[in-house]
C-alpha cells in the first residue's frame, strides 16, 4: 500500500497514525476536562464532605490519570505530526494554515501546561490529603489553599478549548477559503498574545489575585466559562482574521 511505502515522508502511514492518536487521546482528554467542569464541580458542590471525598479518592484520582496521560499523548502526537509533515508544514508564520495551527497549538500547549503544571500538582496534595483523613490522619495544611489555583486554571483550560478545537480542526479543513497568502501575521499575533496572556496570567492569579472580577465572572459558573470561550473564538476570528490578516 502506497502509505506504507512512504511510513515516515508527509501524508504517510506514520503521519496518518498519529493524527488519527492524537485526535483519539485529545477527545478523551476534552471529554474528561468538560466532565470535571460540567459535571463533578457541580456536583461536589452538592455532596456531604464524606460523599465528596470518597468519590475524590475513587473517582476523580482515577479520571485523572487517564486526563493527564492524554493530554500528554495529544501533545505528543501533535508533536509527531509537526516532525512527519518537515517541509511540507506551512510556514506558520506566513500562511493562512499555518497561522490557524498555530494558533491551535497555542492553546493546547498552555491547556497542556496548565493540566501538568497547576491542576495536576494541586489534586495530588488535595486528593491525597483526602487519603488521609480518610485513615484517620490529619489533613495537609495546604490542601485548601490549592483547591482555587486547580480551579481557575482548569476552567482556563474550558475556555481555551473551544477556540483550540476550531482553529486546529479547521487548518487542515478549511478548504480553499484558508489558501490565500498573508503578507504579514505580527500584528495579529501581538493581538492574539496579548489576550492570551490577559487570561492565563488572570487563572494563574497574576492579576488581583484568583477572585479579581474577570476571573469571579468567567470561571464562577461553568455556563459563563462556555460563553466566554465562544466570545474568545468569535473576536480571534472575526477581529483577527477578518480584521487585521485581511488587511495585512
Ligand atoms: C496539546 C497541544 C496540541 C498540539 C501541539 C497539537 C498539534 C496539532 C497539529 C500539528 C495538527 C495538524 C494540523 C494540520 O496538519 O493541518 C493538529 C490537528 C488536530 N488536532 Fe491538535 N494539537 C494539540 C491539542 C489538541 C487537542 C487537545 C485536541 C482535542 C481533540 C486536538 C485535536 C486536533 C484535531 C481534531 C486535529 C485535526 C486533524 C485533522 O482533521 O486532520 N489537538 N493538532
Amino acid at each position: 500500500m502506497e502509505i506504507f511505502n512512504r511510513f515516515f515522508d508527509p501524508g504517510g502511514a506514520w503521519e496518518m497514525l498519529s493524527r488519527a492518536g492524537h485526535i483519539l487521546v485529545g477527545i478523551a482528554w476534552i471529554g474528561l476536562l468538560y466532565f470535571f467542569n460540567f459535571v463533578q464541580t457541580p456536583a461536589f458542590a452538592d455532596m456531604s464532605a464524606e460523599g465528596r471525598s470518597e468519590a475524590q479518592r475513587k473517582i476523580t484520582l482515577r479520571a485523572l490519570w487517564w486526563f493527564r496521560y492524554a493530554a500528554l499523548l495529544t501533545f505528543l502526537f501533535g508533536l509527531s505530526i509537526i516532525a512527519v509533515q518537515g517541509d511540507e508544514t506551512d510556514d506558520f508564520f506566513s500562511g493562512q494554515r499555518g497561522t490557524a495551527i498555530l494558533t491551535g497549538m497555542l492553546l493546547g500547549v498552555t491547556m497542556f501546561l496548565n493540566v501538568w503544571g497547576v491542576i495536576w500538582r494541586a489534586q495530588r496534595v488535595i486528593i491525597g490529603s483526602a487519603e488521609r483523613v480518610a485513615q484517620g490522619g490529619e489533613a495537609d495544611p495546604q490542601a485548601a489553599a490549592l483547591a482555587k489555583p486547580a480551579a481557575r486554571a482548569s476552567r482556563a483550560n474550558t475556555l481555551f478549548s473551544i477556540p483550540m478545537l476550531f482553529f486546529m480542526v479547521f487548518a487542515p479543513h478549511g478548504g480553499g477559503f484558508w489558501e490565500e497568502p498573508i503578507e504579514s501575521t505580527i500584528i495579529y499575533w501581538i493581538f492574539v498574545l496579548l489576550i492570551w496572556a490577559f487570561i492565563e496570567a488572570s487563572a494563574l492569579g497574576l492579576i488581583g489575585g484568583y477572585d479579581n472580577p474577570f476571573n469571579k465572572q468567567a470561571f464562577d459558573d461553568h455556563r459563563n466559562t462556555i460563553i466566554a470561550g465562544f466570545l474568545l473564538l468569535a473576536v480571534i476570528y472575526l477581529i483577527g482574521w477578518e480584521v487585521i490578516l485581511q488587511a495585512a
